[in-house]
Order: C-alpha cells, then structure tokens, then sequence
C-alpha cells in the first residue's frame, strides 16, 4: 500500500507490506521510518529540523559523492577539478549542497515500490554535469531495497550512498556484525584513507561478532557486498552491488540521541577513489546509466541460521 503525507512542511511517502513499513520524506529522500513487525529499526528525528541541517546525513541519500575526497580534487577524462571543501581542505558526502539537500520529487510509485528524482546542475558543488538521479525505495513483506539510477550529460564521478542508521540494540556496540571483507582501510587524522590493508584482529568481522568500540572505516568485500546485523530482535540481511561498505558508528550523533545509539553501514564506493589506482574508478561516462541496489532483508533473530 502506497500513501502521501505532510512531515512538517515536506511531502511524506509511506509503503506498507506485511510486516514491513517504510516512511521517507522528500527533503533528501530521506529515511524517516522502517519498520519490521511492529519494531522502529532506525534512528529518526521527531520533526524536520535535523533533517534540514542535514544532521549526521541521518538516513538521507548522500551524494555526489559519499565520503571524502582528499584535497577536494578529481581528475576527469584528463580535466582537473577543484570541488567544494566542506570538511577542513577535503570534500566529505559531496558538498554543502549536497544530494541530501534536494527536495525530490515523485516520479513513479506502485503498491510495493516509489522513485523520488533531482537534478544537480553543472557544476554544483564543483562536480561537472547535469546529472540526473533517481532513488528507488521498494518493500516486501521482509525486506526493503534502494536502488540508484543517474545519467549524466558530461563526464563526470558519482559515487551516492543511503546513509540510514540502523538502531538494532540500545548501544550499537551490542549489535552482532559479520561482514565479508578480508581488506579495509586504514586512515590518516583526516580521516582519509591511507590504503588496503588485510583485516587484523580488530578489523576482523567475517565472524559475527558484537561491534564493540567505535569504527568509522572502509571495508572491502570479498565479492558482492554482504552482511549480517544482528540485534536484540531483529536480524538484517545486507547485500548490494557497490564495490565497498563503510562501517560508522555514530561515535558524533546530533545532541537527540546517545552516543553510538546507531550505526551506518554504507554501500559506497572507496573513499577518495577519483585519486587512487587501486579502487575502482567511479567515473560515470556522458550518456551513460549508473545503476545499482543495496537490499536490506529483515527476519526475527532466532531465525538466523548461521
Ligand atoms: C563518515 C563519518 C562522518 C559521518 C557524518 C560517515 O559516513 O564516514 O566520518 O562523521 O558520515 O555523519
């Protein structure tokens, strides 16, 4: 079931299926419920004013690009540019004016399933282009899936994430993690990536484990991205085809909430990759059709099967 309704001001679209519902606002496409039987498994703000000062990016779509960008500098197809900093001398989550600023508009829904679109204009935030972006959020009775579509006029880099916390225990240290990468990243005081290292023991996540202290890190799966959250009373099955995941947990949340009361787990692209050899590149061609998924499947914790 699909619905529109007012969120202080911002248009509010709501799926029901099953056991799963889902809110999302307008302003940043952002997250603002997802429920699985009966329990709220992000963190939200009560109305729109941590969403207007773009507050943690809690559950907003980031972009164009998610995490840093050392020097806020990118060469594309043999031009340099010089992005906006908004982070020290760095670019972080894609400038001040960033995707989660956006009012997005409904382009499409259907029972299960709605798309919100923008447009970010040549040269925001320093990014060549007009590149159009389109957020897909669908249901099921247990899972929900984002997809990300965008195409660009110019050559240029996009690199988006959904930048949802979930809040599966009281303290996120509690919740139980297993992710598949045997590599991540460390990084430096500006919290930019160093280089790819194996996983050592504090790292190590390919059993599940509790979370236990605090990670704001690039992990680099093995294969497809995938995930197990683990909580109090509900597990989250994560897979997506982004080529890395970035571990943060909440260690600087806005003053609503306690410390690490949430984690982010983001499908992303490496951070600084338009200046490193070894990620993938996140050049997106003129004309060409950026496509890809981050799915969340949801079941009752004693029904994991590990
Ligand atoms: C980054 C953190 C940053 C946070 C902002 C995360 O994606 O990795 O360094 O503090 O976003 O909310």
């Amino acid at each position: 079931m699909f619905e529109i309704s007012d969120f202080f001001g911002y248009e509010r679209y709501s799926l029901r299926c099953g056991k799963t519902e889902l809110s999302v606002i307008s302003l940043g496409a952002a997250i603002s419920s997802l429920r699985y039987d009966g329990q709220e498994l992000l963190l939200g703000f009560e109305d729109a004013e941590g969403y207007e000062k773009g507050w943690s990016y809690l559950n907003m779509i980031v972009g164009r690009y998610a995490n840093r960008i050392r020097g806020g500098r990118v060469n594309i197809s043999g031009r340099e540019y010089q992005l906006e900093c908004n982070e020290g001398r760095n670019q972080l989550h894609g400038g001040t004016e960033g995707l989660h600023k956006k009012r997005w508009t409904l382009s499409a829904h259907s029972d299960e399933s709605f798309t919100l679109s923008c447009t970010s204009p040549d040269g925001e935030c320093g990014y060549p282009g007009e590149l159009k972006v389109s957020v897909s959020y669908t249901v099921t009775d247990a899972s929900m899936t984002v997809r990300f579509q965008a195409v660009s006029d110019r050559d240029t880099v996009f690199a988006p994430t959904t930048h949802a916390y979930f809040r599966l225990n009281p303290s996120c240290f509690d919740t139980r993690l297993r992710l598949n990468a045997s590599r991540y990243m460390p990084t430096d005081g500006e919290n930019l990536p160093l280089g790819i290292c194996p996983v050592d023991e504090r790292f190590d996540f390919r059993s599940l484990r509790p979370i236990g202290e605090n990670y704001d890190h690039c992990f680099i799966p093995d294969g497809e991205c995938s995930a197990l959250l683990s909580g109090e009373k509900t597990a989250v099955f994560f897979r997506s085809d982004f080529p890395a995941m970035q571990l943060y947990t909440g260690e600087f949340l806005p003053p609503a909430f306690e410390k690490n009361a949430g984690f982010a787990l983001e499908p992303e692209f490496c951070p600084d990759s338009p200046n490193r050899s070894d990620c993938p590149s996140p050049l997106l061609k003129a004309g060409e059709r950026f496509d890809r998924f981050a799915e969340y499947r949801f079941c009752p914790v004693e029904e994991i099967l590990l």
